[in-house]
């Protein structure tokens, strides 16, 4: 049987960062890892897609996303935050690694063209809280907009379902992190009823207090079209970057 060889890829260089910066921008902990360790075990499925745009949303450091990139050499890079720290954090990130990544200052994907994103990557805030405390999180730019997700840690998830569909392209890839409470069997429903998108559980961890999961989505097999020849995406990106703040 045919077998993929990938080098393993080390954990992106982070050193650049500063305890300053982490009072502003995400800092990288386990549910990062897991989704870095997930992405870096999916590598065979990724590069059979030989994806020409990886998005991240929720970028924060810039640590998945530079990871992904490494994995991914050829691919372009853009990755989005509301947060105008983190948008600044990805790009040193990217630089200091050897990558490319073009920050957008942007809710969820609402700078970006449909059916482009041929891998999306997302690791919301997740965690369990009142609307309230949400609410007033995005209100002040605290960092704990980071983290705090509303009931059951889904308010901000719940808003990019429908838009899911559309984003991606053909053969697209969607890696969500979240934790149990956030119901990953009710998620992968609505994945399904919103954005026609067949979803598998990919990794598992327990970490601390949390049961973190990756979960990987596709188009269910009719919608699925085959990957296809690279296409250029500099125009997408230029396009793309006049956003940044
Ligand atoms: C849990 S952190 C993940 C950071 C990084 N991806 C990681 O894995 O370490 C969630 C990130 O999503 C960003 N975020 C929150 N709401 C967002 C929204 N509506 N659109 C884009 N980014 C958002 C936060 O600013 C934060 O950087």
């Amino acid at each position: 049987m045919a077998s993929t060889k990938v080098a393993a890829v080390a954990l992106p260089d982070l050193s650049h960062l500063s305890s300053a910066d982490y009072e502003r921008v995400y800092e990288p902990s386990d549910d990062t890892f897991l989704l870095v360790d997930a992405l870096s075990a999916d590598v065979a499925e990724l590069l059979g897609r030989r994806p020409a745009l990886c998005v991240e949303i929720g970028s924060g450091s810039g640590c998945v996303i530079t990871h992904l990139g490494r994995l991914l050499p050829d691919a372009a890079l853009l990755a989005g935050d509301v947060n105008h720290h983190a948008n600044r954090a990805t790009a040193a990130t990217g630089a200091a690694n050897g990558r490319r990544v073009v920050p957008v200052q942007m809710d969820l994907l609402s700078a970006l063209r449909p059916g482009i994103v041929d891998v999306l990557v997302f690791n919301p805030p997740y965690v369990p809280t009142s609307t309230e405390e949400l609410v007033e999180a995005v209100a002040t730019a605290d960092i704990s907009a980071a983290w705090a997700g509303g009931p059951r840690g889904r308010l901000v998830l719940d808003r990019l379902l429908p838009a899911l569909g559309p984003a991606l392209s053909p053969s697209g890839l969607f890696y969500l992190l979240g934790v149990a409470e956030n119901e990953p069997s009710e998620i992968a429903s609505l994945l399904r009823e919103q954005a026609g998108l067949e979803s598998v559980v990919i990794a598992e961890r327990r970490a601390q207090n949390e049961r973190l999961f990756v979960m990987r989505c596709r188009r269910g097999g009719a919608t699925e079209a085959p990957p296809s020849p690279r296409r250029d995406r500099s125009g997408e990106l230029a396009t793309a970057a006049e956003s940044i703040s």
